[in-house]
Formats: structure tokens, C-alpha cells, sequence
């Protein structure tokens, strides 16, 4: 898998360096909050497996389903929930845990869905962000794993038409692989 790979990004090594930083932060600021992580399916639950075994503090967590790619390498603008919560979110804190912050669309459809549940406060924390000259939409993101160019990346959840989610680093795929 990884001989597909133009290049690699972050090694396995950096990615779990950095979730670790991450949440030892993230344990800091939710100390005694009724925290409740929400990862995006399905690109962002390697991330939440990660990050939920390094928090120090208490808390659940869920997942909502949202889709906006198919076998594509670009947004498609259009997102779909595939699934709500089931968990009460009412009066307790959410952190959204997505993959990567992309155009900013299925943030922005997932966090006016939590918002319906009226939680007490909603953060995001994404493993990458993308750089982008122009987004759909702006939308603040509290934790940043990294921040990469725009480039089509794969791997720690993210995919190429549900291929290579489970490369345990993050690598810009070769251009032969989706032309
Ligand atoms: P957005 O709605 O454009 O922000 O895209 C968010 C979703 O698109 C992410 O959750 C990913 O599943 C997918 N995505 C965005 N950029 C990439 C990429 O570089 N590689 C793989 N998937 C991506
Ligand atoms: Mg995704």
C-alpha cells in the first residue's frame, strides 16, 4: 500500500507524537466538563480511536455519518447525513473529532446538526487542515493536528474511493492511483 504513495507526510511515529500532544491539551481544557467526543464517519474514527485511549479525563463518545466524496478527489459540495447521534447531547460539551478540514461543508452541516441538541458548547478538532486560497466555509477550528497543502492526501482514516484508510501514516497518494 504504502508503494503507492508519492510521498510520505507524517510517519506513524509524528501522528501518534502529535495525537498525544493534542490530547493532553484537550484533557487540560475539559477537566471536569461532561465531554463527549463526535467523530465524523467515516474518515474521522482512527483519529477518535487514538485520541479517546489518550485523554486522561472521563467522557463518551459517538459518531454521525456524513458523506460528501465518492470516488472523486475533490468535494462535491453536497453532504449527507447518514446518521444522527444517540446519545443525549443536551447541556454537555461536544468536540467534533474530523479527519481533515477540508472546503469546510461537512463541518458545517454536522455542526448545525449537533446544534438542533442544543448542547452547552461545541469545539472541532481536526487532525489536518487543509490550506486553501479560497474555502467554502470559514469555520473556526479550536485543535490542529497539522496543517497541510492543498493536495489530496490518504491514510489514518482518510481515503482514496474507501481505500488505504487504514495506513498507519499520511501520504499524498501517486497521480497514476485515481487516473
Ligand atoms: P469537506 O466537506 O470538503 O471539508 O471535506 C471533508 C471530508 O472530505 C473529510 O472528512 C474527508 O473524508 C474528505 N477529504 C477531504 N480532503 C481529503 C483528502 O485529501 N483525502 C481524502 N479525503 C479527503
Ligand atoms: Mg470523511
Amino acid at each position: 500500500m504504502e508503494s503507492d504513495l508519492e510521498s510520505v507526510l507524517f510517519t506513524e511515529e509524528q501522528i501518534r507524537i502529535r495525537a498525544k500532544e493534542l490530547a493532553d491539551e484537550i484533557s487540560r481544557d475539559y477537566q471536569g466538563r461532561d465531554l463527549v467526543l463526535i467523530s465524523i464517519l467515516k474518515g474521522g474514527i482512527i483519529f477518535l480511536a487514538d485520541l479517546s485511549r489518550l485523554l486522561t479525563i472521563p467522557h463518551s463518545y459517538d459518531m454521525v455519518g456524513a458523506s460528501s466524496y465518492g470516488a472523486r478527489t475533490s468535494s462535491s459540495g453536497h453532504v449527507i447525513i447518514t446518521k444522527d447521534v444517540d446519545v443525549p447531547l443536551k447541556d454537555r460539551d461536544i468536540l467534533l473529532i474530523e479527519d481533515i478540514y477540508d472546503s469546510g461543508n461537512t463541518l458545517f452541516v454536522v455542526r448545525e446538526l449537533l446544534d438542533v441538541h442544543t448542547p452547552r458548547s461545541v469545539e472541532i478538532c481536526a487532525f489536518l487542515w487543509k490550506e486553501k486560497k479560497e474555502r467554502v466555509r470559514e469555520i473556526p477550528v479550536k485543535y490542529i493536528g497539522f496543517q497541510i497543502p492543498d493536495v489530496f492526501v490518504v491514510g489514518y482514516g482518510l481515503d482514496y474511493n474507501q481505500k488505504y484508510r487504514n495506513l498507519p501514516c499520511i501520504g499524498i497518494l501517486k497521480k497514476e492511483m485515481y487516473t
